[in-house]
């Protein structure tokens, strides 16, 4: 009998060793080195021409404009930068149970070109069961109860779909190596048949890719290595709002969000995202603010909310949700040596609405007038807005269109706007009162008199 062959990969970045290793010297993990059974280590090379590679000059290629699919609605199109590309393969990533099925799913039912759902997770009838639910119909929708690539892409070549959906790439094997499904092997196998099904055809793919717990895809760095776009879907299970994030993306922005809610019938997009991000009962609450932040080429006007409270410990916490901490150790420093509101000995808590990330600078002046707010126990009213980013020294730094953010400000009914004297506005563009500031003990004079 042949004698099996082994290897030891890496269940983060997939490098091979040919002994078990505590650490990867790769991707520097520990305990990520895991044993596997390769009977075929070359099943698919990645080849996407049928002759070998020919030298071209750059100047000889043909630029053909790829006419892109669009997704029914306007978020999807958006984190995918205006449609989907032909023989583009799209990963979706999520933690169980935020939506990812339904969406897809949704998407399908929803497309007016013929989709094929490849499922490997849930039987045809319950799939009809979900499709029942969202309420739609749609003959060109075809569905397939299958886990083996080599089977779904004969299907593929048999009924030639204009998009597949794989749900999700984790359940998917192929029947040339021993390992089971949700192996590296198995993973990287069946995603590089997948791709290469997808651009020697010209058809998009979408592949659903579950998450560790910790918050990564499984098998990580290698699927977003292979595949042209990462979309990220999250939320927090208690709320219903999901946000669906793009990681990665070889045809457009990699800073798109779009924002979704979960309803009984299925997801429905929310158009104005900062409508439901600020809450119009907070006016007279302290330790409130809004801020005018960009998230990709979207405005987006989100409340972010500061809780400053006598610490009983030692050593006072600091905690944050949506915002980074670091970020808020040094607010926390400039605001006391150059403001001197002794915040050292006080337990903060910053949180962004909505259950958003935001990696803006322009939301330091807004959590900052929040903290402030908190510890004197002032209202800032619901009519002001902040964008603006601060120094080491205290200084309150430009940021990025400022226009956009201006009018974002006052389309949704904001009085006052904040921001940096650092910036030149043309005079008499603006229909809200903007107050411009250099320092923060200016800001918080304007703020609080
Ligand atoms: P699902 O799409 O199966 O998640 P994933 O594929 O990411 O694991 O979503 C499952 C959840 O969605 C489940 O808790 C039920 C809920 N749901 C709704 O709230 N409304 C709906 O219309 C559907 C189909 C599901
Ligand atoms: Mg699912």
């Amino acid at each position: 009998m042949a004698k099996t062959k082994k290897a030891y990969i890496c269940s983060n970045c997939g490098n091979n060793y040919a002994k078990m290793m505590g650490k990867c010297f790769s991707c520097g993990e520990f305990n990520t080195i895991t044993e596997e059974i390769i009977d075929h280590p070359k099943a698919t090379m990645m080849n996407l021409n049928d002759v070998d590679g020919v030298v071209t000059p750059i100047i000889h290629v043909d630029a053909i404009e790829l006419k892109r699919l669009k997704a029914p609605g306007i978020e999807l199109n958006r984190v995918l930068g205006g449609g989907i590309v032909p023989g583009s393969v799209i990963l979706l990533g999520g933690e169980p149970g935020i939506g990812k099925s339904t969406l897809l799913l949704q998407t399908a039912l929803r497309m007016n070109k013929s989709v094929l759902y490849v499922s490997g997770e849930e039987s045809l009838n319950q799939i009809k069961m979900r499709a029942d639910r969202i309420g739609i119909t749609n003959e060109e929708c075809l569905l397939l109860n299958e886990t083996c690539v080599e089977n779904i892409v004969q299907r593929m070549k048999e009924v030639k779909p204009s998009f597949v959906i794989i749900d999700s790439i984790q359940t998917m094997f192929s029947k040339y190596l021993d390992s089971t499904p949700g192996t590296i092997s198995q993973i990287r196998e069946s995603s590089s048949h997948l791709i290469q099904f997808a651009k020697q055809n010209e058809v998009p793919i979408i592949l659903v890719g579950h998450i560790t717990k910790d918050g990564q895809l499984a098998g990580p760095k290698l699927l977003e290595h292979m595949v042209d776009t990462v979309l990220q879907f999250e939320g927090e299970t208690q709320n219903s709002y999901r946000i669906l994030r793009t990681l990665k993306n070889r045809f457009g922005s990699s800073l798109e969000l779009g924002i979704y809610e979960m309803t009984s019938e299925g997801m429905r997009e929310i158009d104005n995202p900062s409508e439901i991000l600020i809450n119009q009962r907070s006016e007279n609450l302290s330790g409130v603010g809004v801020v005018a932040s960009l998230e990709g080429n979207r405005s987006l006007l989100i409340e972010t909310q500061a809780l400053v409270s006598a610490s009983v410990y030692g050593n006072p916490q600091r905690n944050t949700n949506g915002y980074d901490i670091k970020r808020l150790n040094m607010l926390l420093a400039v605001l006391e040596k150059r403001c001197g509101y002794k915040l050292s000995q006080q337990d903060v808590f910053v949180n962004i609405a909505g259950g958003l990330k935001i990696n803006d600078p322009a939301t330091d002046l807004g959590i900052a007038a929040s903290i402030v707010s908190s510890f004197e126990n002032l209202a800032l009213g619901n009519k002001m807005v902040f964008a603006g980013e601060i120094g080491l020294s205290g200084e309150i730094r430009g940021v990025n269109r400022i226009d956009q953010r201006l009018k974002e400000a006052e389309k949704l009914g904001f009085k006052d706007f904040v921001m940096s004297d650092q910036l030149d506005l043309k005079k008499g563009e603006y229909t809200i009162k903007i107050h411009q500031v250099g320092t923060v003990n200016q800001f918080f004079s304007l703020l609080f008199g």
